[in-house]
């Protein structure tokens, strides 16, 4: 059978989720996207913004952000309370700053439960596990909707390399793709800002992460 790069998640199973926190402990390159998307948000929103991040996850990003970002709010948007728990865990030095909502993306209304217009949406290594374009779509849609006029969205997910010759699950798919989704969902001037760890020949679910970007403009 074809090999397929992608990976089995049980993002409800607490053995699995502290599993997979203890080993994807950000390297040095995913550092890297988190300093992009830092950068990206102190050139774009005020100090004391709300960031809203989908797929909080273990909370590495949040960390990141808030160490440097003293003043801004953070919401953290995750279906999965085992993931929530060890996020609350982590950061728990911002509690004052930080909401938790327990959502799912694609079939629950995430942004009914943080206070609207936002200034920024971010999210890494997240979206691609929706499963598809589709779902992908919805939340780009639903961002467009909860964000500000000026707001940016910022998504460092795992793509289809241009020229990739394996097949990819269906929530990993090329740049193109995601930049056309971007634009028919109403952002402004979508691009690539980079691309992370490019494996062309033996890729594997942890390689192959690009940042997305939109600006939202009513
Ligand atoms: C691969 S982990 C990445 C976690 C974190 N963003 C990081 O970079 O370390 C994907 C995260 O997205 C969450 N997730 C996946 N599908 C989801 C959905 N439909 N709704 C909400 N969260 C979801 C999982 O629970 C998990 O925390």
């Amino acid at each position: 059978m074809k090999e397929v790069v992608g990976a089995h998640h049980e993002f409800h199973d607490k053995k699995f989720v502290s599993e997979w926190a203890d080993r994807f402990i950000p390297t040095p390159e995913r550092v890297k996207l988190f300093d992009l998307i830092l950068s990206e948000l102190k050139s774009r929103i005020s100090s004391s913004s709300c960031v809203v991040e989908l797929g909080i996850g273990p909370g590495y990003l949040a960390n990141h952000i808030l160490a440097r970002m003293p003043e801004i709010e953070y919401y953290g948007v995750d279906f999965s309370s085992p993931m929530l728990d060890i996020a609350k865990q982590r950061l728990k030095s911002y509690f004052s700053r930080v909401t938790y909502v327990q959502a799912d993306l694609v079939k629950d209304r995430w942004w009914e439960d943080i206070s609207l217009p936002i200034d920024a949406v971010i999210s890494t290594w997240s979206l691609h596990d929706l499963g598809s374009q589709e779902n992908i779509e919805v939340v780009y849609r639903s961002c467009a909707g909860a964000l500000k006029d000026g707001g940016v969205l910022l998504n460092g997910d795992f793509i289809k390399p241009s020229g990739a010759r394996h097949e990819y699950e269906p929530g990993r798919f090329e740049i193109e793709k995601h930049v056309e989704i971007l634009r028919r969902t109403g952002f402004n001037a979508p691009e690539c800002l980079a691309l992370f760890e490019e494996e062309l020949e033996s890729p594997t679910a942890a390689k192959n992460y690009a940042c997305l970007k939109g600006v939202w403009y009513k």
